[in-house]
């Protein structure tokens, strides 16, 4: 699959995707250091440019990379406990989702469609190959409105506010989102009044990061019941717009 870009010196030049090989961990490391707040350790790039249950692409120009994405399928089950609500109850906790790992542009090449082209390039893989995957999801810092804009733009939609969930060495912690997009018939959970009842516990109770990410929405609906009889049962899309006040 190849995409014309504009190179550094204004010629059109075809960007060109490839796996990632045990040979780009330098490059990767570099890449990924000036992208994200976020040390990871050299196990990481190890295992991202090695072990094939990753799915991860490199965008190069001129054989240099310029951006890439990361991503890994796995049972629902296996997520971490915030992320174990992305699907409703109808699908099994073996059911698989894709979590995005990682995806960065160097910023020379950014908004000529390199990122859209890597996760199409995912999506395509997840809808024609790994059709069993019911969802594609990732997390953000609440402050990454570009990271934002650009999932919202291909239809991922807000599932959890994830208070102080990153921890950025010099600044402490921040607040994270999570963004789903549902794919191959996937489903988001039956929500019982999530925007009033999160924006409550949201601000009453901000320090309790652990409780406040165990209740997500098979939770909500395991503790609450009693809000059955509220009637407010609606089919929502996650904790949509719980968070954006
Ligand atoms: C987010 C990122 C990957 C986008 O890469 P990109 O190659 O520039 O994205 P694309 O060119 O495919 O942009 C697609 C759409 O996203 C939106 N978008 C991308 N960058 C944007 C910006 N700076 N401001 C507003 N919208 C933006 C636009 O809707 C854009 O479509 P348009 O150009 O037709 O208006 C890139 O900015 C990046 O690497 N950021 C740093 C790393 C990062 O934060 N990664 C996300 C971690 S969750």
């Amino acid at each position: 699959m190849t995409k014309v870009c504009v190179d550094s010196s204004g010629n059109r030049v075809p960007v060109e995707l490839r796996f990632l090989r045990p040979d780009d961990v330098p490059t990767v490391r570099q890449l990924c250091k000036e992208w994200f707040p976020i040390a990871y350790p050299n196990t990481w790039y190890e295992d991202i440019t090695s072990n094939p249950r990753f799915y991860a692409l490199a965008a190069t120009l001129h054989v240099q990379i310029v951006g890439l994405i990361v991503a890994e399928i796995k049972q629902q089950l296996k997520c971490n406990v915030e992320d174990q609500g992305l699907l409703s109850k109808q699908f099994s906790k073996l059911t698989p989702v894709a979590y995005i790992l990682t995806l960065g542009v160097v910023k020379e090449y950014r908004r000529n469609g390199i990122a859209t082209l890597l996760l199409d390039n995912l999506i395509d893989h997840l809808t024609n190959t790994a059709k069993d995957t019911k969802a594609v999801y990732l997390h953000v810092l609440t402050t990454n409105i570009v990271a934002i804009r650009f999932y919202e733009k291909r239809q991922f939609r807000k599932h959890l506010c994830l208070p102080l969930y990153y921890y950025i060495d010099g600044e402490g912690w921040k607040d994270g989102y999570s963004y789903v997009l549902y794919i191959n018939g996937g489903q988001p959970p039956w929500i019982l009044i999530y925007p009033f009842l999160f924006r409550m516990i949201s601000f009453k109770l901000l320090p309790f990061k652990n409780f406040l990410i165990f209740l997500n929405a098979s939770s909500l609906i395991t503790y609450l019941p009693f809000t059955m009889s509220l009637e407010t049962l609606i089919r929502g899309n996650g904790l949509r717009d719980s968070c954006k006040d």
